[in-house]
């Protein structure tokens, strides 16, 4: 695995499972930092998208979690960053090619919307995978 550094985010729909992925991150010694929310209390996706996008750019952290409840909101404003590629994924095969083909920097998941062990089954391959290069490199650095 790459040495991974991790920026985390979630409004209110998605902290349950924020709090599920830190425990996953704890576990394997993974670094990361919780940019929020930190309660339940109602927030506003698009401010908890911006932090994690921009540290990911400032590469501080390598690579972006973001959970709202469905994970749409969160994958929009994240990819308003220029330079990130965020990738709303519902199923392990999409989370693999995400990185092996588009290599996606910031992953975002619906809370509302699928299991929390699927959803940690994500995680795991999403930061396990790297990317291919090649000619998927080709059609990244036509998106950017
Ligand atoms: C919050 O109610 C909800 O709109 C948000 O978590 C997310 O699903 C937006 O895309």
């Amino acid at each position: 695995m790459e040495d991974l550094k991790v920026a985390i985010g979630s409004d209110h729909g998605g902290f349950l499972y924020k709090e599920k992925i830190i425990d996953y991150l704890k576990a394997r010694n993974i670094p990361y930092v919780d940019l929020g929310t930190l309660t339940r209390e109602a927030c506003d996706y698009p401010e908890i998208a911006r932090a994690v996008a921009e540290r990911v750019i400032s590469g501080k952290s390598n690579r972006g979690i973001l959970v709202c409840g469905t994970g749409i909101g969160m994958s929009i404003a994240a990819n308003k960053v220029r330079g990130i590629r965020a990738a709303l994924c519902g199923d392990t095969y999409s989370a693999r090619v995400s990185r092996a083909h588009n290599n996606a920097n910031v992953l975002c998941l619906g809370e509302r919307v699928i299991g929390e062990h699927l959803a940690l089954d994500i995680v795991d391959i999403w930061l396990k995978t790297g990317f291919e290069g090649g000619r998927h490199k080709r059609r990244v650095d036509i998106i950017e």
